[in-house]
């Protein structure tokens, strides 16, 4: 054996080693947090997961998960930016306006049957989807009878989507978006701009009702005529979105809508039988079992 060849050897055995300590160290840190926090990461999936924890480990300043876990574990604001760090709240105003649009078209026609309308957005991070259905039900006249359960882990993207301010930098982006997405008025009567940023005009808040909701732990809460779950569960391993998709399908009232981001589908998770596509483009999909 060359001494090219052991040194090759060595660093694989290295590698494997590096590899193998990793996802133990993985492993503990959500099991530590599980146990201690009662929030359950251990199904998202991995390489994200990997990917973010490393960004934590160098945020705080440190140079091992196993220092991560020291210091989560015994720092509840470490934790607080860790759970901030994964759940990845990256969201616009009429985000994917076709599908707006579609949703105007294609199931506003059957909500204005239902005496009152019951809509849960879950994982709806600091509210721009919330705000932009409220605005949707307002032109379309429903959202005096509709309901909005806004819920998220994320505590402090909740508190940001209660207040409803936003960046005024990202109206110009949301103009555009709302027209796409089929909006009838002028954008900038919903909100008054002040200094930076834009607060949304409160009777829009009216019918939205906020709450921490956990999917990977808390159970169903509400019977809903419309689900979004929007860019929430491409973070989710299979088995934790089979188990979503069970609490959402539980959750929705017969002939129920469900609506999921642009690259996500129900097919290939147990509960693709159950529904029919309305629009299987804008990921539009009505509960018929
Ligand atoms: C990328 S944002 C999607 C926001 C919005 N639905 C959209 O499509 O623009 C993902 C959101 O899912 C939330 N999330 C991740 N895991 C969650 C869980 N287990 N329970 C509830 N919300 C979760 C995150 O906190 C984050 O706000």
């Amino acid at each position: 054996m060359t001494s090219g060849d052991h040194t090759g050897i060595e660093l694989n055995l290295e590698d494997k080693n590096d590899w193998e300590l990793e996802q133990i160290e993985i492993e503990l840190l959500l099991e530590g947090i599980h146990r201690f926090y009662g929030y359950d990461f251990r199904n998202y999936a991995l390489p994200s997961l990997r990917r973010r924890i490393w960004h934590h480990v160098h945020a705080e300043g440190l140079t091992t998960i196993s220092a991560l876990q020291d210091k989560v574990l015994h720092e509840r604001s470490c934790f607080e930016r860790l759970v901030h760090n994964l759940s990845i709240p990256v969201t616009e105003m009429f985000r994917d306006p076709n599908l707006f649009l579609t949703f105007r078209q294609k199931v506003i026609p059957l909500l204005r049957t239902y005496p009152y309308i019951r809509i849960w957005h879950a994982g709806c991070s600091t509210g721009e989807e919330v705000y932009s259905m409220a605005i949707l039900l307002h032109e379309e006249g429903l959202y005096d009878k509709a309901r909005i359960y806004a819920t998220d882990m994320n505590s402090r993207s909740l508190q940001q989507a209660k207040e409803g301010v936003f960046d005024i930098k990202r109206m110009k982006q949301y103009t555009k978006n709302y027209l796409e997405a089929g909006g009838k008025q002028s954008f900038s009567e919903y909100y008054t701009a002040k200094y930076n940023s834009v607060i949304f005009q409160p009777f829009l808040k009216k019918n939205m009702i906020f709450a921490e909701h956990n999917l990977a732990t808390d159970r169903s809460f509400n019977e809903f005529n419309v689900i979004f779950c929007r860019n929430v569960m491409i973070y989710f391993n299979d088995e934790l979105r089979n188990h979503v998709h069970g609490l959402f399908h539980e959750s929705l009232s017969h002939f129920g809508i469900l609506v999921l981001g642009a690259k996500e589908s129900i097919h290939f998770t147990n509960f693709s039988d159950s529904y029919e596509a309305l629009d299987r483009t804008e990921k539009i999909y009505r509960k018929i079992k």
